[in-house]
């Protein structure tokens, strides 16, 4: 089944799209949760861990950021952790298959995690692990077409969007209730700037070092400027 859906989307990478148009193309592969991609990538764990994007449910707890509710008209004693109009943009992949499950809310789904950003990793995961291995043993790399096409986010702005540029009245094409209580006319410090966001990265995790095993385009154009700046990457093994 995942196996066919990596090839599915292959085939629609290198452009078999209008023999294969059809409902299987838009469907996104499965979140898998933080615990797999952190096991491999320690460095960016503990780097996210710290950041706020890791703490997001805990902002919806009773007692937890009590200036800011009251500036947005929220209840500060109230608990919205399980709120509905609240959930889905502090979690990663709420209502998605395999996704944060308010019934049942895995650890590795709480806050703002891999996935949001780097997309559901199901499928793309398995294409790391071999990839790593094959460049391990013979120095193999792999195109990130690859990537991509199960399903890896490289260009990011959108899933940033989906959750900062959400509220009434954004230049954002996509807005749809529920909407972010925390919108520039609160505090203009609320205002989102993708690329200002990238750079300045207080919310992300910091940058390590690739061994290029992934070659080619898809890449942000801040690729390589973090690349060139990136500290040592400490590695694991999966989980
Ligand atoms: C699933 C929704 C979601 C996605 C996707 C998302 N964010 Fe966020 N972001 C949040 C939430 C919620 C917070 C507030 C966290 C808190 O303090 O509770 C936040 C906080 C931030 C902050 C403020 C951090 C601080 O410490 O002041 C920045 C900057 C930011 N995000 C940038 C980004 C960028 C850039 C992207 C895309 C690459 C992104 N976010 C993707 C939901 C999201
Ligand atoms: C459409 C996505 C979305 C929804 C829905 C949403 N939030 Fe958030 N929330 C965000 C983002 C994005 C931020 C980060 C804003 C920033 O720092 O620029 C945030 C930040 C926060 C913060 C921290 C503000 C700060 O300055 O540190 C609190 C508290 C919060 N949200 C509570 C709530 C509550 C309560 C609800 C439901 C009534 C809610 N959110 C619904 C996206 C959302
Ligand atoms: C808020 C968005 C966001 C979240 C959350 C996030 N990342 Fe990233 N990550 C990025 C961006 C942006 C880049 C830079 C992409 C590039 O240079 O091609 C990146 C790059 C990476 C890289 C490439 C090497 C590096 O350090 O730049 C790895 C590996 C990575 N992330 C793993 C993770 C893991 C594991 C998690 C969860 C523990 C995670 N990321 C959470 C946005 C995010
Ligand atoms: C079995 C270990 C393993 C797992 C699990 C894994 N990765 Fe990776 N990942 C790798 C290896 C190996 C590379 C290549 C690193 C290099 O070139 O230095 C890589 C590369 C990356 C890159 C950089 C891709 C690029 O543009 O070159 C990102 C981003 C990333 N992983 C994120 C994730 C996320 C998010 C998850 C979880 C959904 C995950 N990884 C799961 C081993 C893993």
């Amino acid at each position: 089944m995942r196996t066919s859906s990596i090839l599915l989307r292959a085939l629609f990478a290198v452009g078999a799209a209008a023999i294969l148009a059809g409902p299987v193309l838009a469907e996104e592969p499965a979140y898998e949760g933080r615990k797999k991609c952190s096991s491999c990538h320690k460095s960016e764990y503990k780097s996210w861990k710290e950041t706020n994007h890791a703490k997001a449910l805990e902002s919806l707890m009773p007692g937890n950021k009590t200036e800011e509710k009251l500036k947005a008209k929220l209840d500060p004693d109230k608990d919205y952790s399980a709120d509905k109009d609240c959930v889905g943009c502090h979690v990663t992949g709420y209502g998605k298959d395999g996704g944060y499950d308010p019934e049942d809310p895995g650890k590795y789904l709480v806050g703002v995690g891999c996935e949001s950003c780097h997309g559901p990793g199901a499928d793309y995961r398995l294409i790391h692990r071999k990839a790593g291995a094959a460049f391990e043993k013979k120095q193999e790399t792999t195109p990130r077409e690859e990537l991509a096409a199960a399903g890896q986010e490289f260009h990011f702005v959108e899933r940033c969007n989906a959750c900062h540029l959400n509220f009434e009245g954004s230049s954002w094409a996509g807005a749809a209730k529920p909407y972010t209580p925390f919108t520039p006319a609160v505090d203009p410090k609320y205002a989102f700037d993708f690329e200002k966001a990238v750079r300045d990265n207080k919310a992300m995790h910091e940058h390590y070092k690739l061994d290029g095993t992934f070659t080619g385009e898809p890449l942000p154009e801040f690729h390589e400027e973090f690349q060139s700046e990136a500290k040592p990457a400490e590695k694991g093994e999966e989980e």
